[in-house]
């Protein structure tokens, strides 16, 4: 298969795990006779610095042309002061909204390999397996705004088409796992989620073989923690989703490990859900993982499911042999984003783990004999 893909490594970490999954992807194109282009452009903070916007016209102009966008992180703290109006966020928001980006899929797994590196409890996280079916361009992020020294208001509007596009791609997923949805809103204040409530009921009746249950917000942000493992699929609105998808890299360990699929109709995204770790910048400490993943999420994307499964594999063998960034590592102390990359590299080269020296890695050397 031919692919092009549009690399946007963004700032802070962003291009150390970029080049780990891009490194991947290199790998499985190899190794299955793919033909995968990348084309790299600038966004976020970086993007400001050459030339005053977050988002380019260059930038949206190559994202426009690729089969795919590979997105890395954004942000500075250097943006955060509430008057500047030019920020590294509108470069990512203003991809999710010009390519319509609206599905947002992100995936949290129990690994076995890493129960005991959260921070609650193994027997309460141990086999959650969740999708969390996120609504990504519209909401309050991006209804009317209005900013003032003395008033400020953010507008939450849905549309009912916008519910019923993700709505329809959550059931379907939950038909192809455990048959269970999740709707979460706040349903008992916000009328924008009773009109979710609504479209989806009148949805659920197309998937009868799909379990519809509606829960509020401040009661699943609770029932995440105490019993993840009620849950398959999650559908929420987009700031729900935001909070909620990143509460849920506790369950897995590190959100350095949680991926991520932005789907429109006409364009794809794939970007790991943690940030730009600003103060983590260029230290090897960064987790390549949730890019390297989200390089998987791209391939099944596009029907290579033996491919994506290999990446898996290699994420499944790196943290299984603690071939891991320091956030997850209690046993090495010295393995970098690069070795992460290269390890999985290595495996797609030779996924038969007779001919890999494991041990060399946290030398340094290569894993292959
Ligand atoms: C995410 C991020 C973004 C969001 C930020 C960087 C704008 O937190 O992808 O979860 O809020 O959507
Ligand atoms: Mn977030």
């Amino acid at each position: 298969m031919k692919l092009n893909i549009a690399v946007l490594p963004g700032d802070g970490i962003g291009p150390e795990v970029t080049a780990q999954a891009v490194k991947v992807l290199k790998a499985i194109a190899m190794e299955f006779n793919h033909v995968f282009t990348f084309k790299t452009a600038i966004v976020g903070a970086s993007a400001i610095e050459k030339t005053g916007v977050p988002l380019p016209e260059e930038t949206i102009s190559t994202c426009d042309k690729a089969d795919a966008i590979l997105f890395g992180a954004i942000g500075n703290p250097k943006y955060d002061d509430p008057s500047v109006d030019v920020r590294p966020e509108q470069g990512l928001l203003g991809l999710r909204k010009t390519f319509d980006l609206h599905t947002n899929i992100r995936p949290v797994i129990a690994y076995e390999d890493l129960l005991n590196k959260s921070s609650l409890k193994v027997k309460q996280i141990k086999g959650t397996n969740i999708l969390i079916y996120r609504e990504l361009t519209s909401g309050i992020y991006f209804g009317d705004k209005h900013y003032s020294d003395t008033e400020a208001s953010d507008v939450c509007k849905y549309t009912r088409k916008e519910i019923e596009r993700i709505a329809h791609q959550a059931f379907k997923a939950a038909q192809g796992r455990k048959k269970k949805l999740t709707l979460v809103d706040k349903a008992n204040v916000l009328a924008s989620s009773r009109l979710w409530r609504k479209v989806v009921k009148e949805i659920a009746t197309e998937y009868p073989d799909v379990t519809l249950e509606c829960r509020y917000i401040d009661n699943v942000a609770m029932a995440l923690i105490i019993n993840p493992r009620q849950f398959d699929v999650i559908l929420t609105e987009n700031m729900f989703g935001d909070i909620l998808s990143e509460e849920a890299s506790v369950i897995v360990g590190s959100i350095g490990l949680l991926a991520s699929a932005s789907i429109g109709d006409n364009h794809v995204m794939f970007e790991p859900i943690h940030g730009a770790y600003t103060k983590a910048t260029n230290k090897g400490i960064a987790n390549p993982i949730a890019s390297i993943l989200s390089a998987a999420m791209l391939l099944d994307h596009f029907g290579l499911y033996d491919e994506a499964s290999l990446v898996r594999e290699g994420v499944d063998k790196a943290l299984k042999l603690h071939i891991t960034t320091p956030d997850l590592n209690t046993k090495y102390d010295n393995i970098s984003t690069t070795k992460v990359g290269d390890f999985i590299e290595d495996f797609i080269h030779n996924p038969d783990e007779t001919n890999l020296n494991f041990t060399n890695i946290h030398l340094g050397q290569s894993t292959i004999i």
